[in-house]
């Protein structure tokens, strides 16, 4: 039998919930799993146990919208050419490619697990996983297979790169046919890296209406390296999302404001590929849903760290701590049109983070130093071991 938890002494608790978005002086009761009710403490209901939170804030569980963790091997290399000048191309994602199709299940499977469990450590409820380091009908269909067993927000990137041995043309007639077809029972959606490079317009176009037609939801690597035409094919697609966002024209910023297509910034791949940041006020102030979120990948952000994404949004791209913590939390649910996570209301599900803190603000304020004390996960308290969460545990 599952009781009611009062979690009390909350300090401020951020809801994430537009309509009412900061509470001090708080509490938050779950329910079988569930927010049964958040508001001020002095209105609360009676609860079968109580968590007193000791004057500390309250956040729901990040949202982490775009991850790559089913991948082998290692790019330290790379990394230490670029902090020596060489600049980022995407041209290793090959490198990591070959390391992934190396690799046994176990293997993969074991290191997407322990990035999982890094993200829940440091507050990361939700994570959306994509493949994209398989690049056969074989490894990108057994990479989503694993990712799977992690989350239910698992993301088909067959069109990551050209693998080195396929030409162009016939790749992506592989991709929209008998990949897409082979990995579309594992994956929720499509993704494809619009970029030079990568994938022009149109191939770009002929992978997402292909995954849409396979009833897949679209998202799109656009606008990372250069300003290309990935952020107008989002919105005209209805894509959920468009990631990266870093080179935009005025009509891109248009688009992402006149429509229902997220803007996810990534600022963790501008701080390891040393590139300038998205220009995040462009977008709220014209009005775009923005979302955070690490890009988590062996190449261009190895970072699994959220409040991380937050320190650096506000330090390096202008955005406020409650523009912020609303972008990795409330924007990365829009992201993947989820409304059961990334706000503490009535009836979503209790992701609840307690912060060694007494502010949402302090995720910036004291960047680097882990502020997480206590996450709940659907109204579970892995409080056991933080760093070692039970094994069954899907974001
Ligand atoms: O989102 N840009 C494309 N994909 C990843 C990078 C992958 C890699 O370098 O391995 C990204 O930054
Ligand atoms: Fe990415």
């Amino acid at each position: 039998m599952t009781g009611t938890t009062l979690i009390d002494g909350i300090g401020l608790l951020y809801t994430g919930d537009p309509e009412r978005e900061e509470i001090p002086d708080a509490a938050l009761v779950i329910d079988d799993g569930l927010v049964a009710w958040a508001g001020p403490a002095s209105q609360a209901p009676d609860a079968d146990e109580r968590v007193d939170a000791g004057g500390r804030a309250v956040i729901p569980g990040f949202v982490d919208s775009h991850a790559h963790l089913v991948f082998a091997g290692d790019r330290t290399a790379e990394f230490q050419a670029r902090m020596s000048g060489e600049p980022y191309t995407g041209g290793g994602i090959r490198t990591t490619v070959a390391a992934t199709r190396g690799a046994g299940d176990a293997e993969l499977a074991t290191r997407a697990f322990g990035l999982v469990n890094e993200m829940l450590a440091q507050g990361t409820t939700t994570v959306e996983i994509k493949s994209g380091y398989g690049l056969s009908v074989e490894d990108e269909r057994r990479c989503l297979e694993i990712a799977t067993a992690l989350t239910d927000e698992t993301t088909f990137l067959g069109a990551h790169v050209v693998p080195s041995d396929m030409d162009a043309d016939a790749y992506v007639r592989l991709v929209a046919g008998e990949m897409l077809e082979a990995c579309a029972p594992y994956a929720k959606w499509v993704d494809v890296f619009c970029e030079r490079g990568a994938f022009d317009g149109d191939q770009t176009r002929e992978i997402l209406t292909a995954g849409v037609k396979a009833g897949l939801g679209a998202r799109v690597h656009a606008n990372q390296l250069t300003e290309g035409p990935g952020v107008r094919i989002a919105c005209e697609l209805g894509a959920a999302s468009a990631d990266h966002c870093t080179h935009l024209a005025p009509a891109d910023v248009d688009a992402l404001a006149s429509s229902g297509t997220v803007a996810t910034l990534l600022p963790g791949a501008e701080f390891s590929t040393r590139s300038p940041y998205p220009d995040a006020r462009r977008l709220l102030d014209a009005g775009a849903t923005v979302a955070l979120a690490t890009d988590c990948n062996p190449g261009s952000s190895f970072t699994s760290s959220m409040p991380f994404c937050v320190a650096l949004a506000v330090r390096e791209m202008r955005m406020t701590p409650l523009e912020a913590i609303r972008a990795a939390t409330y924007g990365g649910a829009r992201a993947l049109r989820r409304t059961d996570v990334g706000w503490l209301r009535r009836g979503a599900r209790a992701d609840v983070v307690i912060l060694d803190a007494p502010s949402y603000v302090h995720l910036a304020y004291r960047p680097g130093v882990p502020l997480v004390h206590q996450v709940f996960h659907g109204g579970l308290l892995l409080e056991e071991d933080i760093h070692n969460p039970p094994s069954d545990v899907v974001l």
